[in-house]
């Protein structure tokens, strides 16, 4: 009998605090007309002062255990996607711990920035089918908010990304056919520079001076063209990768939660490859980009709405920072 990792519960967490492309309007040079042509974006979520990347993961990845009725003596490893942790060290995974009272098992922070949920659900996969673990819990959370500068100069960026949080509890199975069926990874170093926020770098010295504080260094910069370009090239390739290592065809899948960096990057992505609107779930016009909160924040509203039941066959696919891109194949 084969051993598989199936999702067991989905958790999701979005602060009340709504900030409309109207509202950026009030802070930079930019306008909701240019927002939504570009990205599809109207709004996006904020934290309210004083929450924390640890209070958001906290809300998802309670919702998640409570629906696969699991509690923290239940998880034998935790795994941290984020590129905002609450500190530079140590990670994040171990302070989530420590609010769940999770105890004795490993807390690991996965630095993959928007494929950082999908490099998770793989490696949760591979822990799982490997025997070495039977219940995983993995938590994305960015809290995006507090690293953006509000400067015309960086408005490409700032306009992109919101606060959030997802979570999925992964357990083994023995079911034939349901779980995670494949994943398919890819990373391109050659461009880790073109999305990147620079500063702290630990070859300065010290790492962080004045000189460095004053400077752009300290917020994300992105060549926004070249990233397009590559993401709708790269992602029906890593797709079609995942399915071909699955056994199954585009056509069989149910419903496609592609990352949210940006709404014409996931029309142009489903026409190349023929893949009809009605199976694809968006949630970018009212989240922005929350990097690894996206992917559980996809799923877990398309389950609510009735678009995953059991059975279903999902396709989770992302492309980001480094670049990076993943794929991975779950039948519900
Ligand atoms: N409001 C108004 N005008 C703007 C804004 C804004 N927020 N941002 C840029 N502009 C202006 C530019 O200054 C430029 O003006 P100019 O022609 O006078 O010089 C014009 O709009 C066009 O700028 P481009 O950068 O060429 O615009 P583009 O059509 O490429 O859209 C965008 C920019 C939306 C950022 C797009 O390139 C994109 O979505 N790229 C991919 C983003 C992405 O996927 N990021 C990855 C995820 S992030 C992660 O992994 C952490």
């Amino acid at each position: 009998m084969s051993i598989r990792a199936r999702v067991t519960g989905t958790g999701f967490f979005v602060p009340d605090n709504v900030v409309t492309n109207d509202d950026l309007a009030k802070l930079i040079n930019t306008n909701d007309e240019w927002i939504q042509q570009r990205t599809g974006i109207r709004e996006r979520r904020y934290v309210p002062e004083g929450m924390s990347n640890v209070d958001m993961a906290e809300h998802a990845a309670t919702d998640a255990m409570k629906e696969a009725g699991r509690t923290a003596s239940d998880v034998q490893a935790l795994l941290a996607a984020t590129l905002s942790p609450d500190y530079t060290f140590p990670s994040n995974a171990p302070f989530i711990q420590e609010r769940l009272g999770i105890r004795n098992a490993p807390a690991i922070d996965l630095r993959n920035q928007c494929t950082g949920f999908l490099y998770g659900l793989a490696t949760a996969d591979v822990f799982i089918r490997s025997g070495r673990y039977e219940r995983v819990l993995l938590v994305g959370s960015e809290i995006q908010s507090s690293g953006m500068e509000f400067a015309d100069r960086s408005r490409d960026v700032t306009v992109i990304f919101g606060d959030a949080a997802g979570a999925f509890m992964i357990e083994k199975t023995e079911e034939p056919d349901r779980g995670i069926l494949s994943f398919a990874l890819r990373g391109d170093g050659r461009s880790a520079d073109d999305l990147a926020t620079r500063a702290e770098r630990a070859y300065e010295m010290p790492r962080l001076s004045m000189e460095i504080f004053e400077s752009e260094d300290i917020w994300p910069r992105m060549k926004g063209r070249k990233v397009f370009l590559e993401a709708v090239r790269e992602l029906p390739e890593i797709i079609n990768k995942a399915l071909e290592r699955a056994g199954v065809t585009l056509d069989d899948v149910d419903l496609f939660a592609f990352h949210q960096a940006n709404l014409r990057i996931n029309q142009w992505v489903a026409s190349s490859m023929n893949i009809p609107d009605e199976k694809v779930w968006n949630n970018i016009e009212r989240y922005g980009n929350t990097t690894a909160a996206t992917i559980p924040s996809v799923i877990h509203e398309a389950r609510q709405a009735g678009f995953v039941k059991d059975g279903s066959l999902v396709c989770a696919a992302g492309f980001g920072a480094g670049f990076t891109s993943a794929a991975v194949i779950v039948r519900w």
